[in-house]
């Protein structure tokens, strides 16, 4: 059996310091350990992009990284967005507003996809929306309120 390795790494702000089995998944280990339930799990092949969350400021799948090279990192996931007095972030509340909600299995991850994304294009059209929401996958069939929830998000300037 391999011997556990020490990480420390941020999540959400908050600095953690774990011995984890060099095996295990970024995704398990904010579920497992950190308790952070909110990162979804649905392929565990990085397929669905259900996992997404943020590193150092860059989307990575979870079921596709090792907590051990999330050593040193900032990590952010969806339990993150919200301020700590409740109120949504304003990509969450144009979830809300467009109705970009259904089961809600596949949000998380598309939060934390479109967080980078109207970051790094404030203003996408709907093509380049589409485009860069077909790396997750969801399964009520829901994209047209998905996309017309980052749309308005991004006319909101919801960027960041
Ligand atoms: S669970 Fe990670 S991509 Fe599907
Ligand atoms: S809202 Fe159900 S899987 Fe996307």
């Amino acid at each position: 059996m391999p011997q556990p390795v020490e990480i420390s790494l941020s999540v959400n702000g908050v600095p953690h310091r774990r011995e984890v089995e060099p095996r295990l998944l970024l995704s398990d280990f904010l579920r497992h350990e950190l308790r952070l339930t909110g990162t979804h799990v649905g392929c565990e092949h990085g397929v669905c992009g259900a996992c997404t969350v943020l590193m150092d400021g860059e989307a990575v799948r979870s079921c596709l990284v090792f907590a051990v090279q999330a050593d040193g990192a900032e990590v952010g996931t969806v339990e993150g967005l919200a301020s700590p007095d409740g109120t949504l972030h304003p990509l969450q509340e144009a979830f809300r507003d467009a109705h970009g909600l259904q089961c809600g299995f596949c949000t998380p991850g598309i939060l934390m996809s479109m967080i980078p994304f109207l970051r790094d294009q404030p203003t996408p059209d709907e093509h380049t929306i589409r485009e860069a929401l077909s790396g997750n996958l969801c399964r009520c069939t829901g994209y047209q309120n998905i996309v017309e929830a980052v749309q308005l998000a991004a006319q909101r300037g919801a960027a960041g």
